[in-house]
C-alpha cells in the first residue's frame, strides 16, 4: 500500500478559530475597552443567566477558572477538614487539588474501561466521613449519573460534578452540571467553550449557596467596604465573559462537529487494535477529547508525530502516583485500571476545524501502524 500524502493535522487549532470569528472578537474587544468596565461589566451577569438557562439550572456563578469552581463548590457544600470526598485518580490534577485545598481527604476509586468512575467501587469506598462524591465527566462523556444519584441519596452525599470537560454533554436528556448539587466548568482555551485565558463557571439549583459564592468569589464583600466572610478574588473578567457569551451561542455547533469527527473515527479505526470510546444510547457526548486505548502507545504517538499529526496524553501519571499525593500513601497497583489506561491512552485530534480528510488521514495512519 502506498504511503498516504502527508498532511499536517494539529491537535488543536486556535488560530483557525480566531480567523473564523475575527470580526466578532475584535468588535467585542473594542466594545469592552471603550466601556472601561473590565471588572463586573454587564456581560458577566448576562453570561451567568445564559449559562444557567443553557444547562437548565437556576444559578450560574462566573469564576476565573474551573479549579476555582471546584473549590467554591466544596466550600458551598461546607466540606473541609475531617471530610472525605470520593473521586477518581485519572482526572486532571485540579479535581483532587481542590479537595485538598479545602482541607478534606480525596478518596480515590478505580475507573471503568470507558475511563469514568466505577460506581460499584465508589459504593464500597463510602465511610462515615464521606461527605461528597465528585464524578469527573472525562473527555466530555458523562458518568452514569443514575447510579451516582442513587448512591448519593442512600448515603446523603453531595454530588459535585467535575464538568470541566463536558459543557453541552447530557445524560438521559439532562445536561452536565445540572444533575448533581454543583457543576464545575472550565473555559480554559483548550476547552470546547473557551475563553482567551482562564475562566470557569459554577452551576447549582441552590440560590442561597449561589448568593454566598457570589460574595466569596469577590473577597466576601457585600458592599465596597464591608466583608461578610473571608473570600478570594475569583471574579471573571468582563472581556472573558463577553468572548464566552459570543461562543456560548456556538457551543452546540462545536460539539456537533466534534461528534461527527468522533463518529467517523469510530467507523474507521480497526477495533482489533484500537479501543475507541463507546457510546451509550442515553448519552450525548460533546467530545472535548477523543481518547483511544492502544498497545505500543508511545510508538504510535511518535509515528503519528512524524506524519504531521498532533496528539496528547490525558493523563500519563495517575494522580495517586503524583509526588504531591505522597501523603495519601498510595502505591503503584492501587488502581490497576486507571494505571493500565495511563500507559495505553492517546488523545487524537477531534476539534471542530478538522476536515473529513484529516480524520480519514489520522485513522488510516493508526490502522497502518498496527497492520503495515
Ligand atoms: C477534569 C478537569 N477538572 C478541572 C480542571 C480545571 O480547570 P481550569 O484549568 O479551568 O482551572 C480541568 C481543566 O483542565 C479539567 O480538565
Amino acid at each position: 500500500m502506498a504511503e498516504p500524502a502527508r498532511r499536517t493535522v494539529p491537535y488543536i487549532n486556535l488560530q483557525a478559530q480566531f480567523q473564523a470569528e475575527r470580526a466578532e472578537i475584535m468588535a467585542i474587544t473594542e466594545r469592552v475597552f471603550a466601556s472601561g468596565q473590565f471588572i463586573n461589566g454587564p456581560e458577566v451577569s448576562e453570561l451567568e443567566a445564559r449559562w444557567a438557562a443553557y444547562c437548565g439550572v437556576k444559578e450560574a456563578i462566573a469564576v476565573n477558572s474551573g479549579t476555582d469552581a471546584l473549590i467554591l463548590a466544596l466550600l458551598a457544600a461546607g466540606i473541609g477538614r475531617g471530610d472525605e470526598v470520593i473521586t477518581t485518580p485519572n482526572s486532571f490534577i485540579a479535581s483532587t487539588a481542590a479537595v485538598c485545598h479545602v482541607g478534606a481527604k480525596p478518596v480515590f476509586v478505580d475507573v471503568l474501561p470507558d475511563q469514568n468512575i466505577d460506581c460499584d467501587k465508589a459504593a464500597a469506598a463510602v465511610t462515615a466521613k464521606t461527605k461528597a462524591i465528585m464524578p469527573v465527566h472525562l473527555t466530555g462523556r458523562m458518568c452514569d449519573m443514575d447510579r451516582i444519584k442513587a448512591l448519593a441519596e442512600r448515603h446523603k452525599l453531595v454530588i459535585i460534578e467535575d464538568a470541566a470537560q463536558s459543557i453541552g454533554s447530557a445524560f438521559k436528556g439532562k445536561k452536565s452540571g445540572a444533575v448533581g448539587d454543583y457543576g464545575c466548568f472550565s473555559c480554559h482555551p483548550l476547552k470546547n467553550l473557551n475563553a482567551a485565558g482562564d475562566a470557569g463557571m459554577l452551576t447549582t439549583n441552590d440560590s442561597a449557596a449561589a448568593a454566598r459564592m457570589r460574595l466569596v468569589r469577590n473577597h466576601g464583600l457585600v458592599d465596597r467596604n464591608t466583608v461578610l466572610e473571608w473570600g478570594v478574588n475569583s471574579r471573571l473578567d468582563t472581556l472573558q465573559a463577553a468572548y464566552l457569551l459570543h461562543r456560548l451561542g456556538k457551543v452546540d455547533e462545536t460539539a456537533a462537529k466534534r461528534r461527527a469527527n468522533a463518529d467517523l473515527y469510530r467507523r474507521l479505526l480497526d477495533p482489533a487494535h484500537v479501543f475507541a470510546p463507546p457510546c451509550r444510547p442515553e448519552e450525548l457526548n460533546s467530545f472535548h477529547t477523543f481518547v483511544v486505548q492502544v498497545d505500543r502507545r508511545d510508538a504510535l504517538q511518535a509515528y503519528l508525530g512524524t506524519h504531521g499529526v498532533g496528539t496528547a496524553i490525558h493523563y500519563p501519571i495517575p494522580i495517586h502516583l503524583q509526588p504531591a499525593a505522597k501523603a495519601l500513601g498510595h502505591k503503584p497497583g492501587d488502581f490497576p485500571v486507571a494505571e493500565r489506561q495511563a500507559a495505553r491512552i492517546l488523545t487524537l485530534p477531534v476539534h471542530q476545524f478538522l476536515a473529513e480528510d484529516d480524520v480519514r488521514y489520522v485513522a488510516g495512519l493508526v490502522n497502518r501502524f498496527f497492520k503495515p
